[in-house]
């Protein structure tokens, strides 16, 4: 049983877990809450009874345009549409705080999950490297 909350509750020890778990590298000491609640539109968390299950944050520019980052997923609940539905959550609070346009950018591999499963449609995007 998974339950999913916009701008829902979550700690930094958290999300930290789940985002060196995702991406693949040490722990860190980010502050997210901070983050995102200055930043962001908003956020979905995915909990379960064995805490938070996956993440997704919304950021945006205040009109329009809002972006998908840091899609997460446990990998212990991966591959059963927990990443799909947090993502669907996403555009439609997006959708319903006046947005016109949800953007997101990933690496090749993940073509079948934001193209196949959450319905985004290709384009053209840009990326500079500042570091
Ligand atoms: C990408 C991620 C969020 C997907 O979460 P998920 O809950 O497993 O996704 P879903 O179950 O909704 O996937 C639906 C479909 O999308 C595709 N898909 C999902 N994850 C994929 C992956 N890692 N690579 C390629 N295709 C993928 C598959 O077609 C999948 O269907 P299937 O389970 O029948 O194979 C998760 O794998 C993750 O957290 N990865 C590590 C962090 C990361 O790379 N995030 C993306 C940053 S842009």
């Amino acid at each position: 049983m998974t339950d999913y909350s916009w701008r829902g509750d979550f700690t930094n020890a958290e999300l930290n877990a789940l985002h060196a778990e995702g991406f693949g590298h040490k722990v860190l000491d980010d502050d997210w809450l901070a983050q995102v609640t200055q930043h962001s539109l908003g956020w979905v968390c995915a909990r379960d009874d064995e805490g938070l299950a996956g993440f997704v944050n919304v950021p945006w520019d205040g009109g329009v345009h809002a972006f998908i980052l840091d899609t997460l997923v446990t990998e212990r609940v991966q591959h059963h549409g927990v990443g799909t539905r947090l993502v669907a959550i996403a555009a439609g609070q997006a959708k319903t705080a006046g947005c016109e346009w949800l953007h997101v950018d990933f690496e090749d591999h993940l073509r079948p999950f934001y193209f196949g499963s959450c319905g985004f449609t290709p384009t053209n995007a840009g990326l500079i490297a500042l570091v």
